[in-house]
């Protein structure tokens, strides 16, 4: 079952800790407006807040996960018009997102759409995938993060060549440069994100929440403030129950109940 008070996404209802949302506007290859970006960070905000959602899976359809932000809406905005544009807090808000976010990404994955896969913990892309920063193309260059956490993906020469001739590589290219983890057949990206995702789902929160957020990190920082960060993570969670569950699950040889306390 899916939530109608969003017009451009489809929020499904959690199913065993994994809530899928998909990006939904076909007229336009789901490029990104103004108003459905602000639709999926309050969607996220959302499933950071219920605490039946443990991952979520981003998707968009079998020919496309985003093609970019919205030229049209886009041609429309001045310097000024940019400057206060709302969209910066709705990029926040996604990059704040404290849950693991998967991936599931088919098609055309282009410019604000890259960026926005981007934001994902785990990308698993189907064979048909285009990862692309074709800014350059309109005369601009990525605005959301395309020159910092592209670099950070896959390494200065790519990510320059990517972002200065607007080409796009193919899924093949995105695994070897480790923009991706995953390529499966295109029929089977969403289903197997969803594995991923239930597989993650059955973990302790606290520990997921905490693993992400020094990962996360450490790609900001530098390695000793990182693995400070990471010092203080793991004795944090310690003081938890689900660390108590885990080991005596182990201990006697059953599967953990963690209850995210
Ligand atoms: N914005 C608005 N509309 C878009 C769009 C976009 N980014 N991408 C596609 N569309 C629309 C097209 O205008 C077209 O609408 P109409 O039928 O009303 O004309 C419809 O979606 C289908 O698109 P095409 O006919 O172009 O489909 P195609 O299969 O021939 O080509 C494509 C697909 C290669 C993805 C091509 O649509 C394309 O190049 N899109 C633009 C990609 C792009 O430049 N993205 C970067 C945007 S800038 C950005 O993202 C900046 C930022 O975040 C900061």
């Amino acid at each position: 079952m899916s939530n109608s008070l969003y017009s451009m996404l489809d929020v499904h209802s959690p199913a065993n800790g994994v809530q899928q949302i998909q990006l939904h506007r076909p007229e336009a290859l789901n490029a990104l407006t103004t108003a459905m970006l602000g639709e999926l960070a309050l969607a996220l905000e959302e499933a950071e807040a219920n605490e039946s959602v443990k991952v979520v899976v981003l998707t968009g359809s079998a020919r496309v996960f985003a093609a970019g932000a919205d030229v049209k809406e886009m041609a429309e905005r001045d310097m000024v018009g940019i400057l206060k544009d709302p969209r910066q807090q709705s990029w926040q808000s996604i990059s704040r997102f404290p849950k693991p976010l998967v991936a599931a990404i088919n098609g055309y994955c282009l410019g604000g759409g890259c960026e926005l896969a981007m934001h994902a913990d785990i990308l698993i892309a189907g064979t048909d995938a285009k990862f692309g920063q074709p800014e350059i193309n309109l005369g601009i260059m990525p605005g959301a993060g395309g020159t910092q956490r592209l670099v950070r993906a896959v390494g200065k020469s790519l990510a320059m060549q990517m972002v200065l001739t607007g080409q796009p590589i193919n899924a093949l290219q995105a695994k070897e440069a480790g923009l991706i983890s995953e390529i499966t057949q295109p029929e089977l990206t969403l289903t197997r994100a969803m594995e991923v995702a239930s597989q993650i789902a059955k973990k302790s929160p606290l520990a997921l929440r905490l693993a992400k957020e020094s990962i996360l990190k450490g790609m900001d920082t530098d390695l000793n403030t990182g693995l400070r960060f990471e010092r203080h993570a793991f004795t944090v969670l310690a003081g938890t129950k689900d660390r108590e569950e885990g080991i005596a699950a182990f201990l006697e040889k059953r599967p953990a109940k963690f209850t995210g306390q």
